[in-house]
């Protein structure tokens, strides 16, 4: 079964066995994962298929959205399978605000727990009441309410303790009808505190399209890395050596980097090696400009690395998560 069309990164990929389980049904008629390789794919916008076999592949097709209106809030439960940006968008067209600074993430809303998507200011977490997920072993559905899945910047217990135990089928949000627009991102504190909830959703259209490559023009995903969180003794040094240095101070005390910026100091914006390369807008996406080759970009990412840690000793780590055919595959750094 032929991925090329099911990763934003554009690579030429195939699997043997893919599964679009729709139903609780569905989902129990599975085969036994416990000894096979496997990854669940959403829209694959942010997986880089390394090789060009693939693991089995489950992708989830529940759709569907549900809004119980309450006295102070909306409930709004939805299909895994639901595009992330259609249903930013079908929120604000029903009056339910809270989504628009996440507008254009590419993606679908079952994917967006995992990773615990965030931009300008907001995060997944900030709107989400429970998650339903399928467990493979019990052949059962649980709800797992918001506290107990252990979100972070780009965490969740789906990374971790739930990591290929199961498969998120729907996502329940609590939009709070006492709302006020988040202005506090760079590019948003132009616009007045009375800006409607379109207005800032067009507003982060604008911004992510000026800097964001579109993955159906240009093939990419995203943030290749994640920001890098150090030690506030580390940042100190960072300081001294590079006083502009952008940080944002974490509530731990640590500190976290800019990616972007550290990959654009070390001269690497714009940077490109056949057919593959840094982004000229926006140095912390790696696009491809005609690759079928997962590792063609693997070893752009493994340049990039090195040539960053040399200058500012900071390992950055990947955000995308990279697919071979025995799964998923941590990045090899170059002290390997
Ligand atoms: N910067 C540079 N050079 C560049 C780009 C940015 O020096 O080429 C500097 C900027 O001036 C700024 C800093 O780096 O001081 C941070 O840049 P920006 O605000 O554009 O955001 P980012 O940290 O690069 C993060 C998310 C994005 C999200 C934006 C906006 C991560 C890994 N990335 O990027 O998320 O859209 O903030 O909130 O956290 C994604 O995860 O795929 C993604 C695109």
């Amino acid at each position: 079964y032929p991925l090329k069309n099911n990763n934003s990164f554009n690579i030429k990929a195939s699997c043997s066995h893919i599964y679009f389980p729709s139903n609780l049904a569905e989902l129990q008629q599975l085969p036994d994962l416990t000894a096979t390789n496997f990854y669940i794919l959403g829209e694959g916008s942010n997986t880089l298929f390394v090789e060009e076999n693939a693991p089995v592949i489950i992708q989830p097709k529940f759709h569907g959205i549900n809004i119980d209106e309450q006295a102070e809030h909306f409930l709004v439960t939805v299909g895994a399978a639901e595009n992330w940006h259609d249903l930013v968008c079908f929120c604000l067209e029903k009056g339910i605000n809270g989504l628009e600074n996440l507008a254009l993430i590419p993606g679908s809303v079952g994917a967006a727990p995992v990773q615990n998507i965030g931009a300008y200011g907001v995060e997944f977490a900030d709107f989400c009441d429970e998650i339903q997920w399928y467990e493979f072993a019990s052949k059962t559905l649980h709800t797992l309410v918001k506290e107990d899945c252990d979100f972070a910047y780009r965490e969740s217990i789906f990374k971790h303790a739930f990591y290929n135990k199961g498969l998120i089928t729907h996502v329940s949000f609590k939009f709070p009808k006492a709302w006020q627009p988040n202005l506090s991102y760079a590019g948003l504190d132009s616009l007045v505190k009375t800006s409607s909830a379109t207005e800032v959703m067009n507003q982060v259209i604008a911004l992510r399209s000026s800097k964001l490559p579109d993955p159906k023009v240009l093939p990419n995903a995203g943030s290749f890395f994640k920001n890098p969180v150090v030690s506030a003794v580390e940042f100190t040094q960072l300081q001294q050596r590079f006083p502009d240095i952008p940080h944002y101070p974490q509530a731990n005390g640590e500190v976290k980097l800019a990616a972007a910026w550290l990959i654009d100091q070390a001269g690497l914006k714009g940077f490109r090696h056949q057919e593959v390369g840094v982004h000229q807008q926006q140095a912390l996406v790696l696009v491809n400009y005609g690759s079928d080759l997962g590792c063609d970009i693997i070893s752009l990412a493994k340049y990039v690395q090195r040539i960053v840690n040399k200058k500012f000793s900071v390992m950055l780590t990947p955000e995308v998560r990279m697919i071979s055919a025995e799964g998923e595959q941590s990045f090899i750094t170059l002290n390997d």
